[in-house]
């Protein structure tokens, strides 16, 4: 079944409670920085799009609380100061040089500047129930998903619920691949990233930013699953989705003369298996959880929101200089493609 809230609302009897908040959150700030992987180097290897909170910097010590360093959010839900970050998409040319690929908003989210948009769910996405109850994150709770190395279907395999749409029209949801389409997409290409949903119930992070958190014993994304007796803590189902605007680039003369695809990732992966996320906890108070436990549907009064002009008037100063919108002969550090 696909993704359709109306027929999410209609399979719900009135007196369940479930919980499933999307919501916009506007560009913060394009930067190589990465305060998750490569705290305290000012650049990072490789560049990224960053949403949420202001405080969002070089370094971010998870004592620091968030909300409170923060003079503002581009979220929707104003209470949400966490920073949610992805790898930059690159087109390269057939004659070699590279042109960032822009971002833009769900439809429905129009006149909110790039980009992403954030769900928080109870259940999987295909899980129409929404009735797990979960736990929200601690503060300085922060995680990493994905796998910079990948290059081949087997390697991103523990990761197939990292993955592309080839959007025929905005709408579009299915089929979901993990690897970069091979054709040129009319409407773009989405990027989609699910959280594993169980914790350790200890640690706040890892050194891989991974071993605190794990997927359920059993089943998929979709269907979800216990949790491991090693990860017993059920969290929300964070999912970001990031639509990548790369009509402007399907002339398929500046694609490679072999016929492969031209989309490449920030750090150099060409075959789109890299996908990767990083997320930094940073929701004020109990906010997170009140809306958790509320019969919240993407829109949810128990928290407070703003409207877009507010979001899109959120942002922090780059502060890597590099040329990072024109036409480079390399990807911003140097990466090659491989
Ligand atoms: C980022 O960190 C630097 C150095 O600690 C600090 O001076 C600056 O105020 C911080 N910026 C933000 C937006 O918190
Ligand atoms: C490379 O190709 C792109 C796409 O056709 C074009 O916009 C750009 O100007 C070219 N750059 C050079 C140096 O030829
Ligand atoms: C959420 O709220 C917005 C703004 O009030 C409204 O346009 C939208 O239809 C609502 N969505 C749902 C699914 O209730």
């Amino acid at each position: 079944m696909k993704w359709n809230p109306v027929v999410l609302i209609a399979l719900l009897a009135p007196s369940d409670v479930f919980a499933l908040l999307r919501f916009p959150c506007a560009q913060l700030v394009v930067d190589r920085l990465d305060p998750l992987v490569s705290p305290g180097q000012e650049p990072s290897p490789h560049l990224h799009q960053i949403v949420g909170g202001s405080s969002f910097n070089t370094t971010m010590d998870p004592a620091k609380d968030m909300p409170k360093e923060s003079s503002c959010t581009t979220c929707q839900f104003s209470e949400d100061f966490s920073n949610y970050w992805t790898a930059v998409l690159y087109f390269k040319a057939r004659n070699g040089t590279y042109k960032r690929v822009p971002q833009r908003q769900n439809a429905g989210f129009d006149g909110v500047k790039g980009g992403m948009t954030v769900y928080y769910m109870q259940d999987g996405l295909y899980n129409f129930q929404q009735t797990s109850k979960v736990t929200a994150f601690q503060p300085g709770f922060r995680m990493f998903v994905g796998d910079l190395n990948a290059r081949t279907e087997e390697e991103a395999s523990r990761f197939r619920q990292l993955t592309y749409t080839c959007l025929q029209n905005i709408g579009t949801r299915d089929p979901q691949i993990t690897y970069f389409p091979k054709e040129p997409c009319p409407a773009g290409i989405m990027v989609a990233l699910r959280f594993p949903t169980c914790w350790d119930g200890k640690n706040l992070d890892s050194p891989d930013h991974m071993e605190h958190i794990s997927y359920p014993e059993s089943g998929t994304f979709e269907s979800g699953g216990p949790c491991p007796a090693s990860h017993p803590v059920r969290m929300p189902q964070v999912f970001y989705e990031v639509v990548w605007e790369t009509a402007q680039f399907n002339n398929k003369d500046d694609w490679p003369e072999d016929g492969s695809q031209p989309f490449v990732w920030s750090f150099g992966d060409g075959t789109g298996y890299a996908n990767h996320g990083d997320y930094l906890f940073g929701w004020q108070g109990d906010a997170l959880q009140r809306a958790m436990d509320a019969p919240c549907y993407v829109n949810c009064t128990t928290l407070k929101t703003q409207d877009i002009p507010a979001m899109n008037a959120c942002a922090v100063k780059r502060k890597v200089t590099e040329d990072i919108d024109g036409w480079v002969n390399e990807l911003p550090g140097g990466h090659q493609v491989k």
